[in-house]
């Protein structure tokens, strides 16, 4: 009986049980290389079993998999990763962002007309190539809201084939040691040691970046693949899928058969999928309700406004788009403090997720873009940065066209941060437990002592709010202080736009494959579970045609 009973318990958790030991470094495996050509190279017309549009987070692993079986063009708008060296490298994270961008930059900008300046990956790996690397899969709850009929036993298998090739576990910096002691003091508990999971109390959680701060991005996924079946065209920008009515099915008069994009030098180029292909859209949470929209999918009122011919009618494109809102406070800390990207993660009971950054900001450096909303500094300091968010969010928006007819023009989005007031409660909950961490033995020494002798925090940009009771104080202090997570999802929405396998509704051979699909951010960071999620899809057409 009590095996009985630890059986169940096993296959009930055993998503939560499974952990891998991880390397905690390797060199750049640059593979693929073997696979990538310049746009400007390719044919202006080609014939392949899947065309794969955006080869980012989940694009990669998507392709990768399909390729076992069957020939994948990939179609990425930005260049490979060597061409900007500093994605290679922790070092050159921070300076990434806040470079101009001049339309080819691997960070693209953008700012929301809730006023908060974000950005997207423009580069083969897409955004896994500019972000933090924090690795963390998805929680139980995700994968029941999500929609989505999982196999989990394909879940696992297909995190772990993501892990196995470019995740790590490596010793804790410095400043994430007392991150760690100081959120254990501040109650952030049980610890939970290294852990992957996403579960109350505070990890060492997995990164894509290795011991020697060399990022290992979706791009290396890449290598999975069968590499003579793949082609990756890069330079390669999408400007519309080509649907047409001549091929009907008992369940849709139309078929996505192919796409038009361009080339650096502006040459026009198709690629159209043969029988049994299907097109597939992973340009992200702002590119593929942009490049659905612009297709002539979406809201008729949206599509008309512009002059859009209308192929299908779809109320939803473009809607529930949300943004996980980050709230931080940086403390200037009096002595050199060596840089460090977020190693370790405290997740409350009360839907907060608490993660921190160390870094040194040269003389005259400008601020790094997001991070300090409203300042220039002529500041040569070490910088602790203690950011919380929050599950979800609840709160959403929309996103609609600002060109009808222009890919490279960025769509307008609005995410509503607070809009709901569970959003705004959990936020002020989260503000709180980081009043908490400021209060711990473990970050005494970080105090700077003033003319009089007396210590306290000397923070760049906003401080907490005096008296953390007062409600309306806290409030004030979420919405004025708010910046992005950059974890926005939502736009092509399980049950909305595409059905739980991930196929646009009412159009035959295409489907939506990466962060616009989901209803929540999922795991304490969304990465791990996008790059699954290629796989996963991957291995499941595969099982479908075989
Ligand atoms: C600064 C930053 C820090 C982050 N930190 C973390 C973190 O630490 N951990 C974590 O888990 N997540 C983090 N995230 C979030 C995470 O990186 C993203 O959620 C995830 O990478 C999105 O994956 P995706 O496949 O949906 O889109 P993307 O990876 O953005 O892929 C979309 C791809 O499509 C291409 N594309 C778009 N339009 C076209 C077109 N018309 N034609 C051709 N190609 C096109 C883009 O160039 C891009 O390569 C961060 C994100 C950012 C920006
Ligand atoms: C950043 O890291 C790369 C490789 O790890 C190294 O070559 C480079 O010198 C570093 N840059 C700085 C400014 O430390
Ligand atoms: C990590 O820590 C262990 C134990 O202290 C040590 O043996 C190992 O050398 C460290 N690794 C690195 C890369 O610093
Ligand atoms: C790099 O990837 C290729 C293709 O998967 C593989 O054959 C090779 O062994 C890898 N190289 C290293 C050093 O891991
Ligand atoms: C900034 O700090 C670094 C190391 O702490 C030091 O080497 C450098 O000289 C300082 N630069 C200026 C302009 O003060
Ligand atoms: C803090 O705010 C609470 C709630 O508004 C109030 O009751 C309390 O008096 C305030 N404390 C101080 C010291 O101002």
């Amino acid at each position: 009986m009590a095996t009985l009973v630890l059986l169940l318990l096993f296959y009930l958790f055993h998503l939560q049980l499974d952990v891998l030991a991880l390397p905690a470094s390797s060199d750049y495996n640059f593979s693929y290389m073997k696979s990538v050509y310049n746009a400007i190279d390719l044919p202006a017309k080609e014939l392949y079993d899947y065309i794969v549009i955006g080869g980012g987070t989940a694009g990669c692993s998507l392709a990768a998999t399909l390729s076992e079986k069957y020939s994948v063009l990939v179609l990425e708008r930005g260049n490979v990763p060597a061409a900007y060296p500093q994605v290679l490298s922790a070092n050159g994270t921070l300076s990434n962002l806040i470079q101009e961008d001049n339309g080819k930059t691997p960070a693209q900008r953008f700012r929301s007309e809730d006023g908060v300046a974000n950005a997207r990956g423009r580069i083969l790996g897409g955004s896994s190539m500019i972000n933090i690397g924090i690795y963390s899969r998805a929680e139980d709850e995700f994968y029941r809201e999500s929609g989505i009929p999982w196999d989990k036993d394909l879940v696992l298998k297909a995190y772990k084939w993501v892990e196995e090739t470019i995740v790590f576990q490596y010793n804790l910096s410095a400043w994430q040691s007392i991150a760690k002691q100081a959120l254990l003091e501040a109650g952030v508990v049980p610890d939970n040691g290294f852990n992957l999971n996403h579960i109350v109390g505070t990890k060492a959680t997995g990164s894509t970046f290795d011991d020697k701060g060399r990022r290992h991005g979706a791009v290396e996924l890449l290598n999975r693949g069968e590499l003579k079946n793949l082609q990756v065209a890069v330079e390669a920008t999408v400007e519309r899928i080509i649907i047409s009515n001549k091929f009907p099915s008992k369940d849709s008069s139309l078929t996505a058969i192919g796409v038009k994009y361009s080339d650096s030098k502006g040459r026009t180029h198709h690629a159209f999928v043969r029988n049994k292909g299907e097109v597939i859209l992973s340009a992200g949470t702002i590119g593929s309700p942009q490049l659905l929209l612009l297709s002539g999918v979406g809201p008729v009122p949206d599509l008309s406004s512009l002059q859009i011919p209308v192929v299908h009618h779809n109320p939803y494109v473009g809607k529930f788009m949300a943004d996980n809102p980050r709230n931080n406070i940086n403390i200037v800390v009096p002595f050199a403090l060596d840089p460090s990207l977020a190693q370790v993660v405290g997740i409350t009971s009360e839907f907060n997720y608490i993660e921190t950054l160390s870094y040194t900001l040269p003389f005259s450096f400008p601020i790094p873009f997001g991070l300090f909303p409203n300042a220039i500094s002529p500041l040569n300091a070490s910088l602790a940065t203690i950011a919380v968010k929050i599950q979800g969010p609840l709160s959403s928006g929309s996103l609609r066209l600002a060109s009808s007819s222009e890919v490279r023009v960025s769509p307008i989005v609005r995410f509503n941060y607070f809009d709901n007031p569970i959003d705004l409660a959990r936020c002020v909950k989260g503000v709180r437990k980081v009043g908490d961490v400021l209060k711990t033995k473990a970050l005494e020494p970080f105090k700077t002592r003033d003319l009089q002798g007396r210590e306290s925090f000397m923070f760049l940009g906003p401080s907490l709010p005096k008296n953390q009771s007062d409600e309306s104080a806290m409030d004030k202090f979420c919405r004025a202080s708010v910046t992005t997570f950059w974890h926005y999802h939502g736009g092509c929405l399980v049950g909305k736009v595409v059905n739980g396998d991930l196929r646009v509704m009412g159009i035959n051979g295409l489907r939506v494959v990466d962060g616009s699909i989901f209803n929540r951010s999922p795991g304490t960071n969304p990465q791990a579970t996008i790059m699954m999620l290629g796989r996963y899809v991957g291995l499941k057409m595969l099982q479908e045609r075989s």
